[in-house]
């Protein structure tokens, strides 16, 4: 078994996920603002601290994703947030990409960027602790998209990304998002879905990149929010599989899903029926951001003293993610809370 392969069974095994805390500055300002707390760097530490050190992070979350602000922050006992991290047995991963821009040529549409200069960022991040990386290409469905270029310019900066942070013996999260925007149907987020997920192994083997040392983080196959198709759990597993089955060589270790908008019960019910189908021989976990912290979050910006009160909150999510990565989760464990 490869370390990088290794790395990638550390953080998916076992009822494990990841936790996507490495919202943008940007992001998580808006975050922020919808719950009235304000954004600085004191509060956005103040959070995601409070979550790094709640008790089911041991259990639920073998890695966390985080942002460059927050890798080099401490915390109120001094120990630097990676620090804290690994105390839980969790490894740390770091977005690197630096922001899905217009695309010239499709204007509607966007290419990430941050490939000028990545080998020596990657080289501070390993220093910093991290031992895997996140890079997200972002798609749209609609009549006109994706369109070619988009579909191909995104996944040759996904593998060129890849290929340079395995250099830095680290795992590359590929992660290739088809929003759920939009009024198309289940169906057409598949044939879209499954197209952009091949196209991006195409260019991943090109590059050379160990595909036993990558984790693939895509969306679920689900109608678009303005659609008026409404399909079952078990309809969208049966879908989600399909794709991944047909365009996810076998060498991949796993699938940790994004949540992308989904209520917190929606991607917890979702990844539940994923595992109870599953016939690929794929971990299919989470990378959840918003349906992780989004619950912990409110509650914290009612009283942003109350730490024990959002740890119990977020140990509650983390707790139902784990179950669902296993096939174990029921409704009923959701009600009773
Ligand atoms: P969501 O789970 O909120 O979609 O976030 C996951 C993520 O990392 C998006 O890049």
């Amino acid at each position: 078994m490869s370390e990088l392969n290794k790395i990638a069974i550390k953080i998916l095994s076992n009822g494990k996920g990841i936790l996507a805390a490495d919202e943008s500055t940007a992001t998580m300002t808006k975050r922020l603002q919808k719950v009235n707390v304000e954004s600085n760097e004191k509060n956005r530490l103040l959070f995601r601290e409070i979550l790094f050190s709640a008790s089911e992070m041991r259990n639920c979350i073998g890695g966390v994703i985080l942002y460059d602000e927050t890798i080099r922050q401490k915390t109120s006992s001094n120990k630097t947030i990676p620090e804290l991290i690994n105390s839980n047995n969790s490894l740390i991963g770091i977005k690197v990409d630096t922001g899905a821009k217009v695309l010239a040529g499709s204007e509607n549409e966007t290419i990430t960027e941050g490939l000028d200069g990545l080998r020596e960022r990657l080289k501070d991040y390993y220093a910093l602790g991290a031992r895997f990386t996140k890079w997200r290409g972002v798609y749209l469905i609609s009549d006109k998209y994706p369109s070619k270029l988009s579909i191909s310019t995104n996944a040759h900066a996904l593998a060129r990304y890849a290929a340079l942070v395995q250099e830095a013996e680290m795992v590359p999260i590929i992660e290739p998002e088809v929003l759920m925007d939009g009024n198309h149907t289940a169906n057409d987020c598949l044939k879209n879905t499954s197209e952009i997920i091949k196209k991006c192994f195409e260019e991943l083997e090109l590059n050379k990149v160990d595909l036993k040392g990558i984790i693939l983080k895509p969306n679920m196959i689900l109608p678009g929010n303005n659609s008026s198709e409404k399909i079952s759990n078990e309809e969208i597993a049966e879908l989600t599989l399909r794709c991944l089955r047909d365009s996810v060589p076998s060498e991949v270790p796993g699938v940790a899903f994004l949540s992308g908008g989904q209520t917190e019960v929606e991607a917890t019910a979702n990844l539940n029926q994923i595992n109870l189908q599953n016939n690929t021989n794929f971990i299919m976990t989470y990378s959840y951001g918003r349906a992780l912290q989004q619950e912990a979050l409110k509650f914290w910006s009612k009283d942003t003293n109350n730490i024990v009160g959002t740890q119990e909150t977020f140990n509650h999510r983390a707790k139902m993610c784990s179950l669902a990565a296993q096939g174990k989760w029921s409704e009923n464990f959701d009600k009773s809370k």
